[in-house]
């Protein structure tokens, strides 16, 4: 039997003002997973982790962490989740070293034992060297990783992370990467939000795409990426002017184009072996008396499952 930790029954959030953020959200989390919401800026995702730990008290439904109901600021949610806010949230003028104590102390964690994991988040997230230096004086990237420190300080049983690696460089990226992937072998169930395709791909064994407040589908990101249809993908640039609807339509005429269509002003065609049809695509397109600026090739990515959906590229929404 699949082990839930975390069960949302119909959660719905109406704004003051009216704005429904988050329409009817079921789902469950299964303990050891690491459990993706992907979806566009405003799609919901805060609203819905902020109701799944009691932070926002939803207009509708409930949230069960070990069965049991959640309720603001209870003590359930005090032990057994972390929350990494999309904000990050800091005291810039304490150390990174009396930050995490002071998380701690709130925590009721024993002295000792906070001092030790402080010790070894710092070394664990590469902030040994500026334990005794104040928030204030680390860059964005480490702010932000001392961040997740601080969601981890309690050792919780369920980590959520709400947007865990803007505007950090690829290779600390990277690092915090390797860290999140590791945490469910530590015995952490994770959660978290993104709008970046690779970062839920890389991350998630399940991914939730949600859309205007709304959860589309939910899955492990291999089946989802193979559900769009089989075959390669080729993402072709033509010179300003160029009529891409028409470029689309014609290209669906030809027997071994599986789609064409029209995505973030590129011409997107999928065909089966797409790299050993590239001459007959430019042959095709000079015969038309156009031309290619550019062409990417690439396997499915969780952005073709959301054009699928949705009809909208991802970063349409940025
Ligand atoms: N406190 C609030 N009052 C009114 N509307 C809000 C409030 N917080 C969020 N919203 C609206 O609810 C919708 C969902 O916002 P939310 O922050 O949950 O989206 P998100 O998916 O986390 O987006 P992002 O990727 O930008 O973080 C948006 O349209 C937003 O403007
Ligand atoms: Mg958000």
């Amino acid at each position: 039997m699949v082990d839930h930790v975390i069960e949302t029954e119909h959660l719905k959030m109406i704004y003051p003002g009216g704005l429904e953020a988050v329409k009817d959200l079921s789902i469950k989390v299964r303990r050891g997973e690491v459990f993706g919401f992907l979806g566009p800026n405003g799609a919901g995702k805060t609203t819905a982790l902020n109701m799944m730990v009691g932070l926002l008290k939803p207009t509708k439904g409930r949230t069960l962490i070990d069965g049991e109901e959640v309720k603001p600021w209870s003590k359930t949610v005090k032990e057994k989740i972390g929350i990494v806010p999309q904000e990050t949230i800091l005291w810039e003028n304490l150390t990174c070293t009396e930050n995490l104590m002071l998380l701690a102390n709130l925590y009721e964690v024993p002295k000792e034992e906070g001092q030790a994991r402080t010790a070894r988040l710092l070394e664990e997230l590469q902030l040994t060297d500026k334990a005794d230096a104040r928030a204030k004086a680390l860059s964005g990237g480490m702010k932000r990783r001392l961040n997740l420190a601080m969601g981890l300080v309690n050792e919780p049983d369920v980590i959520l992370l709400d947007e865990p690696s803007p505007g950090l460089d690829p290779q600390t990226r990277r690092v915090l990467w390797e860290y999140i992937a590791d945490l469910p072998k530590k015995g952490h169930t994770l959660i978290l939000t993104t709008h970046d395709m690779d970062e839920a791909d890389y991350l998630s064994d399940r991914v939730a795409i949600i859309d205007n407040g709304e959860l589309l589908v939910l899955d492990d990101p291999r089946k989802l990426k193979a559900s769009v249809g089989e075959g390669d993908v080729l993402e072709l640039a033509f010179d300003e002017g160029a009529d891409l609807h028409k470029a689309a339509d014609d290209f669906a005429s030809l027997g071994f184009i599986i789609s064409a269509n029209v995505t973030a002003g590129r011409v997107v065609i999928r065909t089966k072996d797409a790299m050993s049809r590239l001459p007959e695509v430019f042959e095709f397109v000079k015969e038309h008396d156009s031309e290619i600026r550019d062409v990417r090739y690439r396997g499915n990515t969780l952005e073709d499952v959301f054009i699928d959906l949705t009809g909208r590229a991802l970063r349409d929404g940025d």
